[in-house]
């Protein structure tokens, strides 16, 4: 990465030129530079609703065939991630990770997939027909979650799965979690396969040698970066990085103009070139910053009796090759609250908004944007709610989350099958067509296509009880489930699993 060069931001450049010339608009959004919603603009200001234009205009350049300063910011991107392309996003990493399902396999191919990867996974794999190879991930028992995913796990579904197409892992989990993504990428190299990476989590790791690898320093293929999440970018903006190699460029952008917008939120794209900017110049130093802030919360956090927040103590243990430090995922369980009390305290009590809870834990994110004092009032607040609520060494919950579920027929082959709703408490030994998950972390506790198991029923009662919304479901309360209506068809699967 050249340093001068990424002082650059050729796209917010150009969108404050149109602005400055005082471009007179017959294009679309009505809107015209706010004028058409006044009562928003008012709000949310002048200048963002004077870059809101749209793709395709003179100078301005196009997302679907970016020639211009679209391509100019993209390869400035490419360069600052240690990529050979990079596309922007306005669908988040959600349509960067169904682009690079859609661009390595087709319908009947299979890819090997955690089986605590997003429901983002999931609409790529009813999108293109691809059949997952499921691993487990390793579970933290404590913490009561999924964690990374092992090499020899990855080589025993490659010897298994010869004809597999691609290895799919996230970097890290939405805890932190990093694999060890340089061997797991030796591995599915020496067997000739391509390794594509949900980085939903993992925008900041390249730009600090304290972080856990990034995909593409670990040699991965391809790797859909959330920069929304963690380096600063506006919600939705996202990067997908490829590498060439294993990949063909062409064919990941033609997967990507089948789902992408023609209209594209500009200022979510320059939010991007600005976002890369300001990683490659001072992504080290704010970073450092960060993670010696969260460090020290941490300590802080794991005096308070009955409190337990992960750090490195797990790195180098089988789910955990290295931990991302700058997420607190704070346990409860010593206090004898579930993670969904906890959250909701947080919020009604000290105004505190938490990234998600679980059964056990809630997660704090602390990014760029973080400083001592957003710190210290979390530290604060969680030491209070151990006072006034915990409830002495109550072990309350003693739910694991459910594990091998078959997967009967593809997720797309359960998509489009004929359905019957039932009860979601009657679903035992039936074929769900539908996801069910807590949201987020937006992790399926049953996927379309495999079988309802008593366990996940009762993992899902659990989850209810403990005043989690479950979703996922066409049933907006997930109180019944679309399961496959006639089992027979599942026959008819096996005749054509591998060609649709
Ligand atoms: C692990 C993981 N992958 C993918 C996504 C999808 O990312 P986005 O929200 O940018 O579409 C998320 C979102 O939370 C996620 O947690």
């Amino acid at each position: 990465m050249k340093l001068q060069e990424q002082q650059k931001t050729p796209l917010f450049a150009a969108l404050k030129k149109y602005v400055e010339d005082r471009t007179v608009p017959f294009h679309v959004p009505g809107h015209k530079g706010g004028k058409g919603i006044a009562e928003f603009r008012s709000f949310v200001g002048e200048n963002i609703l004077s870059i809101d234009v749209t793709s395709g205009l003179l100078d301005l350049d196009s997302i679907c065939n970016p020639t211009g300063v679209i391509q100019e910011a993209e390869a400035l991107a490419a360069s600052a991630f240690g990529a050979d392309f990079a596309h922007f996003l306005v669908n988040g990493t959600t349509s960067g990770i169904q682009a690079m399902i859609l661009s390595v396999a087709g319908p009947g191919d299979e890819i090997i997939i955690p089986r605590n990867a997003h429901r983002s996974v999931i609409g790529g794999l009813i999108l293109s027909g691809v059949r997952p190879v499921y691993i487990k991930p390793v579970i933290h028992d404590y913490m009561g979650i999924a964690m990374g995913i092992t090499p020899e796990s990855v080589r025993r579904a490659l010897v298994e799965h010869p004809n597999a197409k691609a290895v799919f892992v996230i970097n890290p989990t939405y805890y932190g979690a990093a694999s060890d993504l340089r061997k797991i990428v030796e591995i599915a190299h020496s067997y000739g396969k391509p390794v594509i990476v949900d980085e939903a989590h993992g925008a900041h790791l390249g730009f600090h040698p304290d972080l856990p690898l990034s995909a593409m320093e670990a040699g991965a293929d391809m790797s859909a970066v959330s920069v929304h999440k963690l380096l600063g970018s506006m919600t939705q903006s996202s990067i997908l990085l490829v590498k060439s190699g294993f990949i063909d460029d062409r064919r990941v952008k033609s997967a990507l103009n089948l789902t992408q917008t023609t209209s594209p939120s500009y200022p979510l794209l320059a939010s991007l070139d600005v976002a890369r900017k300001q990683a490659a110049l001072k992504g080290r130093k704010m970073l450092e910053s960060t993670i010696q802030l969260c460090q020290r919360t941490r300590e802080e956090l794991n005096e308070i009796k009955g409190i337990y927040v992960m750090g490195s103590e797990i790195e180098g243990t089988e789910g955990c090759y290295a931990l991302d430090p700058t997420k607190l995922a704070i346990n409860l369980r010593g206090i004898g609250l579930s993670g969904f009390e906890a959250e909701k305290l947080l919020k009604y009590e000290y105004h505190i908004q938490m990234e998600l809870s679980d059964l056990y834990n809630v997660l704090a994110v602390g990014t760029i944007g973080d400083n001592e004092e957003s710190m210290k009032i979390l530290v604060n607040a969680i030491k209070d709610i151990a006072q006034k609520y915990g409830k002495k060494n109550v072990i309350k919950i003693t739910a694991e989350f459910p594990e091998n579920q078959e997967m009967v027929v593809s997720p797309r082959f359960a998509f489009y099958s004929e359905k019957r709703v039932i009860p979601l408490e009657e679903a035992e030994g039936e074929i769900s067509t539908e996801m069910l998950m807590a949201y987020p972390p937006g992790i399926p506790i049953i996927c379309p296509g495999e079988r309802v198991t008593k366990e996940v029923i009762e993992y899902a009662k659990i989850l209810r009880t403990e005043g989690c919304q479950l979703q996922g479901t066409q049933d907006p309360e997930a109180r019944t489930l679309m399961v496959l209506a006639d089992k027979e068809s599942v026959k008819y699967y096996e005749r054509i699993k591998e060609v649709v």
